[in-house]
């Protein structure tokens, strides 16, 4: 089964977001990261958060953790995202503390990957990969997103071709270092003109969508190309 998971990002208002949860075609395969705020609005979907902190509790002003993710049924957490890595200054060693507390309180983690313009696409995935996956041993809740950074939100992709190798890339190095199979997501600039054309190769397990996941006929389309 493909996901198709939004990242809504730091987006929308109360009100966009009352006439956005009426309006989504969800099924099994959809998962809504919106605002940690508006999670309690989305009710009959599966619902991620865009970050989660390290501790389980404590005098940690601002942050939320898996734990109390958990409580409220939140199934899904983003990790990792390039966003958190330059704005707030996450490295792999934080994304390997936050992986290992998502996991513990039993939330799935969306781990997202990725190189800047330029940059070896093979050396930057090994080293994110092996850095915030160390000393993790079941990676059955875990699943990658390949999201090249120069594709956020541009409005540019890689070619189907560099998609599909990357892809198979990051399966089997997730094979050799953990024997195990893994779901790899692309993410970047996925929209309803693309979707089409991304959806045909065969070893995408689906999509991390942010700009259009905010918007109802946009990530409706997506949807139902996905998971037709
Ligand atoms: P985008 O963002 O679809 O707006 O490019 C993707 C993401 O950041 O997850």
């Amino acid at each position: 089964m493909k996901l198709v998971i939004g990242n809504m990002k730091m987006n929308l208002t109360l009100e966009e977001i009352k006439n956005y949860v009426g309006k989504i075609n969800y099924n099994d395969s959809v998962v809504i990261c919106p605002t940690s705020l508006y999670v309690p609005y989305f009710k009959n979907c599966h619902v991620g958060v865009q970050n989660t902190y390290y501790k389980e509790k404590g005098a940690y002003t601002g942050e939320i953790s898996p734990m109390q993710c958990a409580s409220m049924g939140i199934e899904y957490t983003i990790l990792g995202h390039s966003e958190r890595r330059a704005y707030f200054n996450e490295t792999d060693d934080i994304i390997n503390l936050k992986i290992m507390e998502a996991l513990s309180n039993n939330l799935k983690v969306i781990l997202c990957v990725g190189e800047k313009d330029g940059e070896d696409v093979e050396q930057v995935l090994e080293s994110e990969l092996s850095g915030s996956l160390a000393n993790l041993v079941d990676l059955s809740n875990i699943i990658i997103a390949y999201e090249p950074i120069w594709a956020i939100g541009t409005g540019k992709i890689p070619t189907n071709e560099q998609i599909m190798k990357t892809t198979q890339y990051i399966k089997n190095l997730i094979k050799e270092y953990y024997e195990t199979d893994i779901k790899v997501l692309y993410g970047g600039s996925v929209n309803k003109d693309n979707i089409e054309s991304l959806n045909t190769i065969t070893n995408v397990d689906g999509f991390l969508v942010g700009g259009a996941s905010t918007k109802v006929d946009e990530f409706n389309r997506i949807i139902e190309v996905t998971c037709k």
